[in-house]
């Protein structure tokens, strides 16, 4: 059977699977000690711009356009400090809700995919540089 290319949102069956990934994603981020402070007290509006990207990043309604406009995501996230290793903590949170989430394989693994690249573009400085700045000027000031 020919079936026409579906986009992952229609895969898993629409809004109810992002909701859960967005729930169990932002669980872990209130639990991590790396990332809770990068985030604001309230969760609450930024739960809900995710859900509203996700679902239209992954063929469903152009819900965050009509209220955001372009997503511009290098940009939204340069005020916030993003190494390697606040990357590698965003990945493996939002790897374990779409794990947890009940979804097809095929739908999984499109998003792992497009997590493990857009996670690295999102990355916004180098640890190692900046410890390496660090430890000289301490040692320029001695
Ligand atoms: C696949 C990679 C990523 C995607 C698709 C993504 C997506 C998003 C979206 C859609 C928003 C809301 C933007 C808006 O205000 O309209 C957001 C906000 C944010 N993201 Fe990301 N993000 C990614 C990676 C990261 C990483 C690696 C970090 C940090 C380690 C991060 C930290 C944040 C923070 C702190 C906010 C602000 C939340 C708020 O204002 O409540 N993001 N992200």
């Amino acid at each position: 059977m020919a079936a026409p290319e579906s986009s992952v949102y229609e895969r898993v069956g629409g809004d109810p699977v992002f909701e859960r990934i967005v729930d169990l994603f932002y669980a872990r981020i209130e639990a991590d000690p790396i990332l809770r402070p990068m985030f604001p007290e309230d969760l609450t509006e930024g739960k809900r711009w995710q859900f509203l990207f996700l679902t239209q990043f992954f063929g469903g309604p152009a819900r965050y356009a009509v209220k955001r406009g372009h997503p511009r995501l290098r940009m939204r996230h340069s005020p916030f400090p993003i190494d390697q290793q606040a990357r590698d903590h965003w990945l493996s949170h939002m790897l374990a809700a779409i794990d947890a989430a009940e979804m097809e394989e095929s739908a999984r693994n499109e998003m792992r995919d497009y997590f493990e690249r857009a996670s690295t573009f999102m990355i916004n400085r180098e640890a190692e540089a900046d410890n390496l700045m660090h430890y000289q000027q301490g040692k320029s000031s001695e």
